[in-house]
């Protein structure tokens, strides 16, 4: 109706499209994630974190034999890119299941174990029967959701809300980043009591401030992104690669870029790339490679080498300032992206490829807000 379609603009605001306006409001929907929950300067306990849903419930998380995250798409994804953060600051092994796989194996959950169910609707069928079966081992079960009352935020002991806001476009884009950011604050609750990782859990929570600023820097990538779409719009596929704590960037990347755009893209870990990838490279097959700068970054240069070696058609995301570093030939195109504190790139790498998608999208003619055979919400199995 004529009003249902008043409304919609309203809700858009300036936007055309509702993934458009929610890639553009993350320095905001990470800053509500953020607030009151991060603590700097003050008396004794100068830089820590407050999760009032878990703090009951910390030390059984600590004491835990495993951490397993289970979830499903973006959710899933956004889990992978807290994984290395939450191994390095707990201490305690941390593993992932997709809830479907866990549930068709009937995979070993323990008493033990401290599981994660990460999901925007807090609804996804797949993700409530891994639920149902981690409660019935004994498990302790955390929900991480973004909506307040929803099954998975009922039916665990306890919990995180993520605050992003509602999230109307299908393709999860704002949820991601603020399910990442919550995800690096349970990092830091539960590491909270060690004196060890102190000053690298200071340098996270000075990143964390000021990471929606750095989101901010980032969104302005917004021409440079379509310009690429431009010159990407008839291709068949796409591949993505990354590693370490990007690994999960290249999974979300692609997906993105599958799920809207209707392109085939897969995302890649570059550490695999000679154990198979490496056969599709050719001069046509457009390839992005991420190569921010962390502990991995000689390695990515090397994958880049090879590629190029290859005549491979190379994209580069890398931090700003290094183009010369992952491109000395020139011959590939580079995207810079400011740098942020290791673990918490994951929420920057991925905005460009967020834009990507949805300029894609649109090029090709594309319903980008809901994308064809899929729903926001799979409450069937
Ligand atoms: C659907 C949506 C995806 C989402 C996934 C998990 O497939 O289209 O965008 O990532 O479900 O949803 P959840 O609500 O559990 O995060």
């Amino acid at each position: 109706s004529i009003l249902e379609m008043e409304v919609e603009q309203i809700n858009k605001g300036k936007y055309e499209h509702y993934m458009q306006k929610e890639i553009h409001e993350q320095p905001e929907s990470l800053t509500t994630t953020m607030r009151g929950r991060l603590m700097r300067g003050g008396s004794c306990k100068a830089k820590t974190v407050l999760l009032g849903g878990l703090k009951d419930h910390l030390k059984t998380i600590r004491r835990s034999r495993r951490i397993v995250f289970i979830g499903c798409g973006t959710s899933y994804n956004a889990a992978l890119a807290a994984r290395p953060i939450l191994e390095e600051l707990s201490g305690v092994p941390v593993t992932m299941e997709i809830a479907s796989d866990l549930v068709d194996r009937q995979g070993p959950i323990y008493r033990e174990d401290t599981a994660v169910f990460v999901s925007q609707s807090g609804e996804t069928a797949d993700t409530l029967l891994a639920l149902a079966y981690a409660l019935e081992n004994g498990a302790l079960c955390v929900g991480i959701t973004n909506t307040v009352g929803s099954a998975i935020a009922r039916r665990t002991h306890c919990g995180v809300h993520i605050n992003a806001g509602c999230e109307i476009g299908v393709a999860s884009t704002k949820a991601y980043t603020s399910q990442i950011v919550v995800m690096a604050m349970l990092a830091l609750a539960i590491g909270d009591d060690t004196m060890s990782s102190q000053l690298r859990r200071e340098a996270i929570v000075d990143g964390l401030f000021d990471l929606p600023n750095k989101v901010r820097e980032a969104l302005k990538l917004d021409q440079e992104m379509e310009d690429l779409a431009k010159l990407l719009i008839a291709e068949q596929s796409l591949l993505v690669f990354g590693r370490g704590y990007n690994y999960a960037t290249a999974l979300e990347g692609a997906l993105k870029v599958k799920e809207v755009a209707l392109m085939h893209s897969e995302g890649i870990l570059a550490g695999e790339m000679k154990h198979g990838p490496l056969a599709l490279v050719d001069e046509n097959l457009p390839i992005i490679v991420i190569a921010t700068h962390d502990a991995c970054f000689s390695k990515q240069q090397s994958v880049i080498q090879q590629l190029h070696a290859r005549k491979g058609r190379l994209i580069v995301i890398c931090s700003k300032g290094d183009a010369a570093l992952v491109c000395p030939s020139g011959s590939c195109r580079v995207i810079e992206v400011p740098q942020v504190e290791d673990c918490l790139q994951p929420v920057v790498n991925i905005i460009p490829l967020q834009l990507l998608a949805y300029h894609l999208t649109v090029l090709r003619g594309y319903n980008v807000d809901q994308p064809r055979n899929l729903a926001k919400s799979v409450t069937t199995e």
